[in-house]
């Protein structure tokens, strides 16, 4: 089962994940990030930014979960934007080490299986950072993705259109389509980290962790990740039936462990 580490908010999370990033870079200077988008993850991207002056990121590349199609790359929210206005230019990262997957209607037939190898070229992701959609979908593996799926285009559901409008004018406004890193994709990474925050993302959570394995629940494909660390915080941790023991868990977690 995945490690649940309940911290007091996002900012705190962020400097825990920023420590285990940190760590593997000291360990691995070409290490290999995976980027998710959204809300969720840009409390490890602040963290990092604030130390990433003292940090040599020349090496480090890094692979964006999905991408809209059909919304053009200097679109201010597609995700190719997005990753180099929170992640590349704050961080200093090389931009020509950063990839996200090929939205562009015109070669999307072939954009899924060039970034697969893409990803096997660089060796593989060390550590891949996930937030969850309120309907469970990880990466966009809306919920009936097969666990066995790698990158490929999706159907965004109803509600995550919802939930992504506040970056839209309206729902209208979000792509229907996406290509994102299939959970087979994901669940190869060496290290997966997942945060969620927020009341919103608690049912989500729950049944990710804690529920049974299901292609409906996207989320809880991280059950048959060998090296999985869930990091919530009271309200995202509020529907678990297991804190008590999560809590005692990573009280007694020897310092030297990490995440
Ligand atoms: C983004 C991604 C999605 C989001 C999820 C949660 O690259 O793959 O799975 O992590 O939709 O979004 P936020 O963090 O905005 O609540």
């Amino acid at each position: 089962m995945a490690e649940i580490v309940i911290v007091g908010n996002a900012e705190e999370a962020g400097e825990l994940v920023a420590d285990a990033v940190v760590a593997l870079i000291a360990r691995k200077p070409d290490a290999v990030l995976g980027l998710a988008t959204g809300s969720t993850p840009l409390a490890v991207y602040s963290a990092l930014a604030a130390r990433a002056g003292s940090l040599d990121l020349g090496r480090v590349s890094g692979f964006a979960l999905d991408e809209y199609v059909g919304l053009p790359a200097d679109h201010p929210q597609s995700y190719r934007s997005v990753i180099t206005r929170e992640v590349v230019e704050p961080l200093g990262l090389d931009p020509e080490r950063i990839h996200v997957p090929n939205g562009s209607t015109g070669s999307i037939q072939s954009a899924g299986v060039e970034y697969e190898r893409a990803i096997v070229a660089a060796g593989g992701i060390d550590l891949q950072l996930l937030g969850v959609g309120t309907d469970g979908h990880i990466g966009f593996n809306e919920p009936g993705s097969s666990f066995a799926s790698l990158t490929r285009v999706k159907t965004l559901t109803e509600q995550t259109r919802r939930d992504n409008a506040r970056f839209f004018g309206s729902p209208d406004e979000v792509p229907m389509h996406c290509i994102t890193q299939g959970l087979g994709t994901i669940l190869r990474a060496e290290h997966l980290v997942l945060l969620a925050f927020g009341e919103g993302k608690a049912d989500a959570v729950a049944a990710s962790v804690e529920g049974p394995l299901a292609a409906r629940m996207p989320g809880s494909a991280i059950q048959l990740h060998p090296h999985a660390t869930v990091v919530l915080d009271e309200a995202a941790a509020s529907r678990l039936a297991l804190t008590e023991y999560y809590r005692y868990a990573w009280a007694n977690k020897p310092d030297w462990q990490g995440i």
